[in-house]
């Protein structure tokens, strides 16, 4: 349901953010990262931003609900010239900009679940869907898509007990761009390297000290998690007492 009319727009976003961004607005897109797969020769720092997605993309081939006018739906490309910058560092930077922008914005403190969902009261306020091309050892581009939930809206069935919009816990209500711009900002401190994203990734991570489930292609055990290390790996205890350090699968804490 919207209660408002919030267009996005170009040029209230970019006034807010470092010149380093190329911003596109569309009305509709089935994917912004599909599309800027697409168009992956476009230069560093394009942004490409849809107010309603028709087959938004989640992890491991799952859906990204994209309703209309309701959230922020941003597909970003880099071009990163470190080899040791990758997918694992740059959702990371993005989950900590995402948090921030949110708690700027809105005065609520959320959490991260590893690796790639933004969580508040336990539900899921946002994700964040990294695709990279790989290119002799290094990373050609790289593809950060964030979906963010911000006004309320009915939900799927499926997605009730789980997924949450920034406006069913707050009162607040401000213009999607000035999130975007906020988002936009955080991020390019942290990947220019002017600003830290490492603090505040440890100070939000979710369930440390918690049993969690580790869900891979293989296989699904339990374990307690740790924290993350610089690399920001998942550090973990198994059952077994060993030590592990994951740089790809899912946790979950549901037992
Ligand atoms: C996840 O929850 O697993 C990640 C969700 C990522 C959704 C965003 S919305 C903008 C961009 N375009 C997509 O198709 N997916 C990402």
């Amino acid at each position: 349901m919207i209660y408002y009319i919030d267009p996005l727009n170009k040029e209230s976003i970019e006034k807010n953010c470092p010149s380093f961004y190329d911003i596109h607005i569309f009305d509709i897109l089935d994917s912004t990262n599909t599309w800027l797969q697409e168009h992956s020769g476009l230069p560093e720092g394009t942004v490409i931003l849809a107010d309603e997605q028709t087959r938004g993309r989640g992890r491991n081939g799952r859906c990204f609900h994209s309703p209309k006018g309701s959230g922020i739906y941003c597909s970003l490309l880099l071009t990163p010239q470190e080899n040791l910058l990758d997918v694992l560092e740059c959702t990371a930077m993005a989950a900590v900009a995402c948090i921030k922008a949110i708690e700027e914005q809105y005065n609520l403190a959320c959490s991260i679940k590893w690796l790639n969902d933004i969580l508040l009261d336990q539900k899921k306020l946002a994700g964040i869907l990294c695709e990279g091309k790989l290119y002799q050892n290094h990373m050609e581009y790289l593809i950060i898509g964030i979906g963010i939930n911000v006004h309320s809206f009915i939900r799927p069935k499926e997605l009730e007990s789980i997924a949450a919009s920034i406006e069913d816990y707050t009162a607040i209500k401000k213009p999607r761009n000035e999130l975007i711009a906020k988002f936009l900002t955080a991020f390019y401190s942290y990947y220019s390297k002017s600003d830290d994203f490492r603090s505040l990734y440890r100070q939000r991570l979710a369930f440390v000290q918690k049993t969690i489930q580790v869900i891979t292609p293989q296989e699904t055990y339990s374990a307690i998690l740790l924290g993350v290390d610089d690399r920001c790996r998942l550090k973990i205890q198994k059952a077994d007492g060993s030590i592990d350090y994951l740089s790809s699968g899912e946790i979950s804490i549901r037992l």
